[in-house]
């Protein structure tokens, strides 16, 4: 039977089209160091990975009957694919699939930030019972995220899909990317009806000027760092949902430090699965484990869309 192997899992219903088409789908993690050896011996024809396995030049070279990469998600950072595409094997992903789910992710780091809520619920057993009274006066300062200005750093399906959940709270949107001028939103009312928004992208230094807070959707690189915060407001917000890096971690402890950047929620750091315990343990960052696309409704639509690509890369 022909295999596939799903290193870092598939959703049940992706799953079953391969095996409906006749593939035998092998989920169990293979550790990245037995990988080559694992793939050869088993004779895999496509491996499908999330963001944790590597698929590096090294990997590829070994396995010369690996046809297709599969990425169940957006970023590829993971997989060196012009190098495998050069050697013919196909590489495919699924860009579309999760971007409700990460800007779902954003909008709840926002709202977390502005009314403390990371550090209450990490205050409140500890604190709650005994200093229930000191804890609401530590949290009496919040502010609203309506009548705020976000800027939108990266205006590709994520960014957009963010500006309309934010509209939809009453917020102002700034977005900047090089690469798109403007965007026509659709924000679906539930019950009644669709609302378009026509949003035109502004220069990096507008967008810094104006924002309140700040999210970044773009796939790597470092775009915001020392540079960059002299420019935005005191007391800014900054949320990474996107690569870790993106925002300079260094640069933004510092910033933290001195008050230039009120809170950061961060959700992707630059080594993981190891991040740096100083963020970790800073008391005004906000911290998920990279859980951008990790829903049962993103990973479902990951797993139907991976399928579908990979049936048609392996009988083509
Ligand atoms: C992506 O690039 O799709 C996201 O960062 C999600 O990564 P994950 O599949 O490892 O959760």
């Amino acid at each position: 039977m022909r295999k596939i192997l799903a290193n870092d899992g598939i959703d049940a219903g992706g799953k079953k089209i391969l095996e409906d088409a006749g593939f035998e789908v092998q989920t169990e993690k293979v550790p990245q160091e037995e990988l080559a050896a694992y793939i050869q011996q088993h004779q895999i024809e496509a491996l499908t990975v999330r963001s944790a396995t590597q698929v590096r030049k090294e990997l590829l070279d070994a396995c010369p009957h690996l046809k297709v990469i599969g990425r169940g998600g957006v970023g590829m950072d993971n997989i060196d694919v012009d190098y495998a595409r050069s050697i013919g094997k196909k590489v495919v992903n699924t860009p579309a699939s999760s971007s409700n789910s990460v800007a779902e992710l954003v909008m709840a780091s926002l709202f977390c930030l502005v009314r403390n809520l990371y550090d209450s619920n990490r205050k409140m057993p500890l604190e709650g019972e005994a200093h229930f009274e000191a804890l609401k006066k530590k949290y009496s300062k919040g502010s609203e995220l309506a009548g705020k200005t976000l800027g939108i750093v990266g205006f590709g399906r994520i960014g957009q899909s963010v500006a309309c959940k934010a509209l939809g709270v009453g917020m102002r949107v700034v977005a900047y990317d090089p690469f798109v001028e403007h965007a026509n939103l659709t924000l679906e009312i539930h019950g009644a009806g669709k609302v378009s928004v026509l949003i035109k992208t502004e220069p990096l230094i507008d967008l810094l000027k104006q924002a309140d807070a700040i999210t970044v959707h773009v796939p790597g690189g470092q775009l915001l760092g020392k540079e960059e915060f002299a420019h935005m407001k005191k007391g800014v917000l900054l949320v990474n949902t996107s690569r870790g890096g993106v925002i300079n971690e260094t640069d933004l402890l510092a910033a933290l430090d001195s008050g230039s950047v009120a809170h950061a929620a961060l959700d992707v750091f630059e080594h993981e699965p190891h991040p740096n315990p100083a963020l970790l343990k800073h008391p005004n960052i906000s911290l998920t484990p990279h859980i951008g696309a990790a829903t049962e409704e993103a990973q479902a639509r990951i797993g139907l869309e991976l399928a579908a690509l990979l049936v048609a890369s392996l009988n083509a």
